[in-house]
């Protein structure tokens, strides 16, 4: 299905054949649980307790239908399958109007992980769907996904608000909205507990092996030295910087997109330009230290 984030392998929450399916043919383990996606705040509301519902009117009322993925206590309405028996679930209600209008037919919400081969990039395509999946499974065509990066996953744990996945909606973003609530990256050392199962995964790799250079000095050393040219990712509008070989503008929106189209070319290696501008992007350089292998914590 698509989504306004990436593209998701859905099944009806009343389904539990379509559920195992999910994680066998994603290659998931089993530990991962799956967001829940709602098309209205009153299918949210079953799958949660009253308190997870105040959480939820609380956040939900600035940013549903969007990017945003809320994790609560869950209601018995969750089958352990999806939870993958944890207390919580995670629950999103999409902006995606042709996702809107099949969970709305299905009358059942839809659980659904991004629909890649699990440790592959995300699909932001109907044809990445296919090339990871293959043609048993019906891919609905929705167009380019908008955001192209997954949603950010927030859990309220002691009154603080936690970014368990850094994703389209920034801390910043979050900080903003009038909730009373102090947000925290679940990155930082003495929050390391409050992270999503899945993060502990190496996520978003391509087939190419990927250098992260802080500087164009940094690229530039890096070229000269280099056997083969390299494709390159640069911030928008840097790419008159090096002329030598081919570069690709990098932002949130086009990176699992770049990322698959360099393995369709069977590119070896790439250099990615992560200037302030990147570094700052805490979405961005989430999923580029994964795609390089860098960030492995909890393997
Ligand atoms: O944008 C998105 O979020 C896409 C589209 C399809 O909605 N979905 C997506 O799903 O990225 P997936 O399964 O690839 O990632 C879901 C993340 C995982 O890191 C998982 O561990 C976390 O959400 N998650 C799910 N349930 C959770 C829970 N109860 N507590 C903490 N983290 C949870
Ligand atoms: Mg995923």
């Amino acid at each position: 299905m698509p989504t306004e984030t990436v593209y998701g392998l859905a099944g009806s929450i009343d389904h539990p054949e379509a559920i195992a399916e999910i994680f066998r043919r994603k290659g998931r383990p089993q530990d991962n649980p799956l967001i829940v996606h709602v098309a209205s705040f009153e299918q949210a509301y079953a799958l949660t307790t009253p308190e997870g519902a105040k959480v939820i009117d609380t956040l939900g009322r600035w940013l549903w239908p969007g990017p945003l993925t809320i994790v609560v206590p869950c209601s018995d309405q969750v089958p352990s399958e999806v939870s993958a028996g944890l207390d919580t679930v995670a629950i999103r209600m999409p902006s995606h109007q042709v996702l809107r209008d099949l969970i709305t037919e299905a009358e059942s919400p839809l659980a659904a992980p991004s629909a890649n081969v699990s440790g592959r990039p995300s699909p932001t395509r109907a044809e990445h769907v296919r090339d990871d999946l293959g043609d048993e499974v019906f891919v609905l065509d929705g167009g380019p996904c908008e955001h192209g990066i997954e949603s950010t996953v927030v859990q309220v744990i002691d009154g603080g608000l936690y970014v368990l996945r850094p994703g389209a909606i920034s801390s910043r973003e979050l900080e903003n909205l009038d909730t009373g609530l102090a947000v925290h990256a679940a990155s930082e050392p003495e929050h390391s507990v409050a992270r999503s199962p899945g993060m502990k995964y190496r996520h978003y790799a391509p087939d190419a092996h990927i250098i992260l250079c802080n500087t164009v000095h940094e690229v530039n050393e890096y070229l000269r030295s280099a056997s083969e040219l390299p494709l390159l990712l640069v911030p928008p509008g840097m790419e008159e910087a090096f002329s030598q070989c081919e570069r690709r503008p990098l932002t949130t929106t086009t990176l699992f997109d770049e990322l698959r189209r360099a393995d369709s070319l069977q590119t070896e290696t790439i250099v990615v330009l992560c200037d302030d501008s990147v570094r700052s992007n805490e979405a961005l350089m989430n999923r580029l230290l994964k795609a390089a292998g860098i960030d492995r914590k909890g393997q």
